[in-house]
């Protein structure tokens, strides 16, 4: 079923959309329109549409305002120089939603509608996909509970929506080394908890400790996992790799705790592809610790959607700090990085077939 485009009677002048395009941060403005869709427990989802972008009318007693019934997704489309414009792997992002929406009790959005949204989307807002370097239109797909009830119970009405964002690097400064916290006293998840969803909850949680670094002079937190307090996860809103100096390439494994990342996904394949060893393990504090001490470990990265590859220069905790290698961007690190970015700005054939074009 089409969505139907209520259209925007007051969008951005040609002149003002320029001036947007011409210096992007991460998710600042946003386009003109947004997709929607209604679910309710008795009539499953309807009223696909487009309308003015615009802040939501919700009842003051609306379950996401309550009991955070909410989950999203991040992924972005790309100009290509030939004028096309593709997403990259869509189809991970409508099945991952679909298990996030599956913990958080919340509605599982069919993945036709979960694409057919993008492209309707996307397809309108063509222009306002950026095309300078490092740029592309961030999607944030998100679902929310609006139950008007402040029983907790799972949601009987829920809105999915959909926004863009025109967007540069989440990070500024270019490929410029973060350096990370590695958490000892809070957690983002544990076993059986949301770990592995996209649920906003997740990222509120992650702000006291990243203030608390933040203090102490880290951009970013790694967190341990809580049952042993020993083993690495994630960062707060990324994933994490560690290239040993053997060249071998080793990565948390998804325990259930860890967000499934498409990024991490697709660079372990690269890595493969460009005959590395990639070993999906547990990675001990003290292994990271003794390892950058020592130069076994070489490189460190963080990866996402919004980050993309991000390398980490500096460690610390309570009991070290520690610069990674000379404290600069590794070979390995550089060299995904490019590949990825090539395949998903157009420069490098895509062999996966990863990118969707609209
Ligand atoms: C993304 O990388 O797209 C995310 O959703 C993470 C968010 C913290 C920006």
């Amino acid at each position: 079923e089409a969505f139907r485009v209520v259209a925007n009677p007051n969008p951005a002048t040609e002149a003002e959309r320029a001036e947007k395009l011409s210096s992007l941060k991460f998710g600042v403005n946003f386009t003109d329109h947004m997709a929607r869709m209604t679910w309710s427990m008795d009539e499953g989802w309807t009223d696909r549409r487009i309308e003015p972008y615009a802040p939501l009318q919700l009842d003051p007693a609306s379950s996401v305002l309550h009991y955070a019934s909410e989950i999203f997704e991040g992924l972005k489309a790309y100009k290509w120089a030939d004028g096309t414009i593709r997403t990259f792997r869509p189809q991970a992002n409508a099945e991952r939603f679909q298990r996030s929406a599956w913990r958080m009790a919340l509605p599982e959005l069919p993945t036709e509608d979960f694409m057919a949204s993008i492209r309707a989307l996307v397809e309108l807002e063509k222009d306002w996909v950026p095309t300078i370097p490092e740029s592309s239109l961030y999607l944030r797909p998100f679902l929310i509970g609006t139950d008007v009830f402040l029983g907790l119970r799972q949601p009987m009405t829920v809105d999915y929506l959909l926004i863009a964002s025109p967007s540069g690097p989440y990070f500024s400064g270019g490929v410029k080394p973060v350096s990370i916290w590695v958490e000892q006293e809070y957690h983002r998840a544990g076993p059986g908890g949301t770990g592995a969803a996209k649920c906003g909850g997740n990222y509120a949680s992650s702000l006291r400790p990243q203030i608390e670094a933040g203090k102490r002079g880290y951009d970013q937190v790694l967190y341990l996992d809580a049952k042993t307090d020993t083993v690495l996860e994630e960062l707060g809103g990324m994933n994490v790799f560690v290239v040993m100096k053997d060249g071998t390439v080793v990565t948390p494994v998804l325990t259930g705790n860890l967000l499934e990342g498409v990024t991490r996904a697709s660079i372990i394949q690269l890595l493969e592809d460009d005959h590395l060893k990639v070993v999906e393990r547990d990675i001990t504090i003290k292994e990271l610790r003794d390892g950058v001490a020592s130069g076994d470990v070489a490189e460190v990265f963080a990866c996402g959607t919004a980050a993309v590859v991000t390398p980490i220069g500096k460690m610390g905790s309570t009991d070290f700090e520690q610069q990674v290698g000379d404290g600069q961007p590794g070979p390995v690190t550089l060299k995904v990085r490019q590949t990825l970015t090539d395949i998903q700005y157009g420069r490098a054939e895509d062999t996966y077939g990863w990118m969707e074009t609209i």
